[in-house]
């Protein structure tokens, strides 16, 4: 049932707008940030015009900016923070690991006990390696489906994103000038200079469209080390991944001795065994990150025990070498571990319920005030979608530059009034939330699609 709500001022979580005053604390900030880093920026998400408020703390579901505004963090930092900011748990872990030395050129007992954790629940995880990064952890998948098969291509999603690896990056956002056909789409390269031979070893495949997909793979068989999926795409629209897809891909790729690698980076948080639990399809190799680090920098690759030996150095170099200085920090391992504990099946079930009635909720939102949109979503995650159209894939997700301006418009003004999601329309929820924090969430949004649908464009 979706949380009632009148549209008033936009003021349901009050204002917070002192960032963008001429002489704020975050403006002297960004001015100075301007001479250590190219465009005052290190991360290119955060980027935000005409400079984003900087953070001081965060506590709960709560974040503090410089200039002492609070807003309800509604992004977690991208999905990450699944238990919020500080939580005194995971902070007593981490400080205790800390005063013991933060990493060592020696396995720790952590480690073990995360990796425990991660082959106790995940369906695909006989064994476990950690990276520093959901992106490092793509790319070890790939370089571990490459010397499993012996073969040189991967094909994956058109849209999807799985960091920055030159080769998950391939079509992450072709557009309709140069993304070719629906049942073969182009290879399309993401970074200037992307080497051509890159994009000649990636296979474009369109996300939720079984025959073209299946017949794709078919035609490329004998040389796919890997199909990298993400079950519950966040640039795909964040539409879970049909069944009969998965199923398609389950089978086609075990046909052809391929390796199926779900990345679910961000999908692991909808359920205590994962999207591939919740779904009921297992892959070869699944890829982890974000929430499994309990707020610290962690990725990990996982698989089944037969493919995961690319990686096993007890018999000389393995044939797909995997170092990394910070590889498993003990500091990341005990956050995790304690992060993982407390996300037990009755955490997932009452955050899948938040879940859904959050989504219904702003759905409705949309429909009250008149304004084109729609949400989707999953768990924990829901996504906003300017349009009212109906969402299957990459394509009809993709956002015309005026419906793109309106979600960063809602968005904004969101942010003004005490709310931070993405740019993008993602957000998700904590486990310190509960149903007031929503209800706070449910009326400013109410309140700012009013704005929308009376005034548009700001002046
Ligand atoms: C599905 C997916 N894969 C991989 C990554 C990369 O993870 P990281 O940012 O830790 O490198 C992300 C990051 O958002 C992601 O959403």
């Amino acid at each position: 049932m979706a949380i009632a709500t009148r549209p008033k001022s936009p003021r349901a979580l009050g204002e917070t707008r002192l960032w963008l005053q001429p002489g704020s604390r975050s403006a002297a900030l960004w001015a100075r940030a301007q001479h250590v880093m190219p465009g005052g920026n290190t991360r290119t998400t955060v980027h935000m015009a005409p400079y984003p408020p900087y953070a001081a703390s965060g506590d709960g579901c709560w974040i503090t900016d410089v200039e002492g505004d609070r807003r309800l963090d509604c992004l977690n930092n991208y999905t990450a923070l699944i238990h919020g900011h500080a939580h005194p748990a995971i902070v007593e872990a981490a400080g205790q690991r800390l005063a013991r030395g933060t990493s060592f050129p020696l396995p720790t007992p952590e480690e073990i006990e995360l990796a425990a954790v991660l082959t106790g629940r995940l369906p695909s995880a006989e064994r476990v390696r950690f990276t520093n990064s959901g992106s490092e952890a793509v790319m070890m998948a790939i370089k571990g489906a490459r010397a499993h098969t012996r073969r040189p291509k991967i094909a994956k999603f058109e849209g999807a994103y799985h960091g920055s690896y030159d080769y998950a990056e391939v079509s992450l956002s072709s557009g309709p000038e140069s993304w070719g056909s629906l049942a073969a789409p182009a290879s399309t390269a993401y970074s200037r200079g992307t080497p051509p031979a890159v994009l000649d070893d990636v296979v474009v495949l369109p996300f939720n469209h079984p025959e073209h997909a299946v017949a794709r793979i078919q035609q490329e068989a004998g040389s796919l080390a890997a199909v990298l999926l993400d079950p519950v795409p966040n640039r795909v629209g964040l539409m879970p991944a049909r069944c009969d897809f998965l199923e398609a891909m389950r089978e086609v790729t075990r046909a052809h001795g391929i390796v199926l690698i779900f990345d679910e980076v961000i999908s692991f948080r909808v359920g205590y065994h994962g999207a591939q639990g919740a779904f009921g399809v297992v892959p070869d190799m699944t890829t982890l990150g974000k929430i499994i680090g309990g707020g610290f920098p962690v990725g990990a690759v996982c698989g089944r025990a037969e493919v995961m030996t690319v990686f096993d150095p007890g018999r000389g170099t393995p044939p797909a070498p995997h170092g990394g200085t910070f590889n498993a920090n003990p500091v990341t391992m005990a956050a995790g571990l304690v992060a993982m504990q407390m996300l037990t099946p009755e955490t997932f079930g009452r955050l899948d319920e938040l879940g859904a009635k959050l989504r219904a909720s702003l759905d409705a939102c949309f429909t009250q005030a008149g304004v084109s949109g729609r949400v989707t979503g999953m768990g924990s995650l829901f996504r906003l979608h300017p349009m009212d159209r109906e969402l299957v894939d990459y394509r009809s997700t993709r956002t015309t530059p005026e419906e793109a301006e309106r979600l960063v418009r809602i968005v904004r003004r969101l942010m003004e009034h005490g709310v931070l999601m993405s740019v993008t329309g993602l957000g998700c929820l904590s486990t310190p939330m509960a149903d007031a924090e929503l209800e706070g969430l449910v009326e400013t949004f109410a309140a700012v699609l009013e704005l929308e649908r009376r005034s548009g464009p700001s002046e």
